[in-house]
């Protein structure tokens, strides 16, 4: 069996969790270096997976010959560069979302590409989670029509943590991405107006670093088609990630706010759990999403979530903090 030697850059919240998957979850690859200039990042790896070699420097991980790929997982600022000087160094790349936070370095990102002829999957992992790979299959089936409706909420239980904060983009280029890439996979075509609201209604301490914790959000496309997405940081219940889909001939709804398939009822009423967190609830998808980036690179397969879906979700959020900025809708070239 062939395997794909990967290397993993970035070892925070979720690249270690990413590093784990390809370190143990995986047959077809080999986990053979990382990167964080952290150094108790190195460490706490190190101790868990000693025959990984970890580097404080990422442009010495990519010198590795004998490495393949490299997952970028690293704080958002730095995706761009990392991703132009891996492409070069000749290795196939995932990426985080959001590619990156400059519409010039989108380009950039875009010329390199071109240049080296080389793989890049963007992290948008809703697509590879069941309950949207179900709905999506069930829309394309045509037995629900037409779709002609999205609303998306993503609700976090708080605010990250500032320092993540600040490297981020903020809340729509953080965290709506994900919905604006959904909005578009489900609608198709392009966005031809976004119109948005927001502020701070609860996370102070996002104010001095001119971030927000909530947003609500309005897209018309092209073909007369609508979107509704929702952004906030202030579900002190859990993590609440919904979608509805509206068809001409039917709907679907995903998500729920459950963790656990059980109901407790008891004379006070009916208890559940709800979803604590983003590697909870996107396990399997974030498992799901490295198969295929290992896969498509093995067998030569274009990238499933293009540099293209990553531009256009960036642009849009450029275009929908505008919008916040000038309390005005936006129109879209
Ligand atoms: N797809 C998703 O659902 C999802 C969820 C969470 C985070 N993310 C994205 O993943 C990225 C990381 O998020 P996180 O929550 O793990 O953040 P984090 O702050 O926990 O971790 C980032 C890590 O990157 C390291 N780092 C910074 N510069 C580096 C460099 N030059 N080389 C190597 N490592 C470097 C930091 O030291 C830190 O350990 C962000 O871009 C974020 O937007 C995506």
């Amino acid at each position: 069996m062939k395997r794909l030697s990967c290397g993993v850059i970035g070892l925070g919240r979720l690249g270690f969790k990413h590093a784990q998957t390809l370190a143990g979850r995986i047959e077809n690859v080999r986990l053979i270096a990382v990167s964080d200039p952290v150094e108790g990042a190195r460490k706490s790896f190190a101790e868990r997976f000693s025959s990984v070699e970890t580097f404080a420097h990422y442009q010495d991980l990519l010198a590795r010959k004998d490495l393949d790929a490299v997952v970028i997982a690293s704080s958002t600022n730095t995706h761009g560069i990392i991703i132009m000087d891996a492409l070069k160094a000749g290795k196939a790349v995932f990426c985080e979302k959001p590619v990156t936070l400059d519409m010039q370095e989108a380009a950039d990102i875009r010329k390199t590409l071109a240049a080296t002829r080389g793989f890049l999957m963007i992290g948008f992992m809703r697509r590879f989670d069941d309950p949207y790979i179900l709905g999506k299959k069930r829309i394309e089936s045509g037995e629900l029509g037409d779709p002609v409706y999205v609303t998306c909420i993503s609700r976090d239980p708080a605010a990250p943590p500032i320092e993540f904060a600040k490297a981020s983009g903020g809340l729509v280029l953080d965290m709506c991405v994900h919905d604006i890439d959904l909005a578009r996979w489900f609608l198709g075509g392009d966005v031809s107006r976004v119109f948005a609201q927001g502020g701070v209604l609860m996370c102070e301490e996002l104010k001095p670093i001119g971030d927000i914790d909530h947003i609500n959000i309005e897209f018309a496309f092209k073909s007369g088609r609508l979107a509704h997405l929702e952004g906030s940081r202030n579900a002190r219940y859990g993590y609440d990630i919904r979608t509805e889909v509206i068809c001409t001939k039917g709907a679907v709804f995903i998500g729920d706010l459950r963790q656990t398939a059980c109901v407790v009822l008891n004379q006070k009423g009916a208890l559940t759990d709800v979803v604590p967190e983003f590697r909870t609830r996107f396990d399997k998808a974030y498992l799901t999403e490295m198969e295929h980036f290992v896969r498509d690179v093995l067998e030569g397969k274009p990238s499933s979530v293009t540099l293209e879906d990553g531009i256009a979700a960036v642009e849009l959020a450029f275009a929908i903090n505008k919008s916040y900025q000038l309390k005005a809708p936006v129109d879209l070239a």
